[in-house]
């Protein structure tokens, strides 16, 4: 039996993570559909060359174990989260979230990727969530590391049945090399916040977790 307040259980991390997450979720639904003017839409960012060409065989939202395996990828371990909305502000359910992302030496789940030369193969790179009433998505991965000519970033994509709605990257806010980034000034410049995490500190992580929230904003129709 586990024991939410062990610092090392990390499945009572994820769900006392999961459980403040829902605390915050029930604020949420008293202001969905209340907001007076349409939100601005997530600036789309190119999709990248690294897509996985091949899908792993555990695509869950958990990147940082594959399958059964006990031992965790390397990295900052990072509760990515937030919520999907349309832009009248109502939460999207049934909306498939993917993320994808390099490992801690820059390589991604891709035949064609190189990065720094050595594989952490504990890291699946790649997940997806569905997600119910609240709109809202979560997966633990690590905090993104710069790569060969990039900021660091998560690659996301969005989609509502078949239709992808949204690709995009969510970055560091305040990392120096955002500034020099070729694909994130690609986003208009008064838009570029819509596409920044603050990491923090997870609270009541004793091992240095974070938390990172990036709300999503989609169109429902083409005339949105
Ligand atoms: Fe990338």
């Amino acid at each position: 039996m586990n024991d939410l307040s062990d610092p090392s259980c990390s499945d009572c991390q994820r769900r006392r993570f999961l459980r403040n997450a829902m605390l915050g979720s029930a604020a949420l639904f008293t202001t969905s559909g209340a907001f007076a003017e349409a939100l601005t839409k997530t600036p789309a960012q190119a999709e990248g060359p690294f897509y996985p060409d091949k899908l792993p065989l555990d695509t869950d939202n958990d990147l940082i174990l594959i399958n059964d395996k006990i031992t965790p990828a390397v990295g900052e371990i990072t509760h990515f989260h937030g919520t999907v909305r349309d832009i009248k502000g109502n939460p999207v359910r049934n909306a498939v979230v993917e993320i994808w992302e390099a490992d801690s030496e820059g390589n991604y789940i891709h035949t064609k990727s190189r990065g720094n030369g050595k594989l952490d193969g504990n890291f699946q790179g790649y997940g997806r969530f569905l997600t119910g009433m609240t709109g809202e998505y979560y997966f633990r991965t690590i905090k993104p590391v710069p790569y060969t000519r990039r900021t660091p970033h998560i690659h996301l994509a969005v989609s509502v049945g078949e239709k992808n709605l949204l690709t995009t990257q969510a970055y560091i806010k305040g990392y120096k090399q955002n500034e020099d980034d070729f694909l994130l000034n690609k986003a208009p410049k008064d838009l570029q916040h819509l596409l920044m995490v603050d990491y923090q500190p997870l609270p009541g992580s004793k091992t240095g977790e974070l938390s990172g929230k990036f709300d999503i904003v989609i169109g429902l129709t083409p005339e949105d």
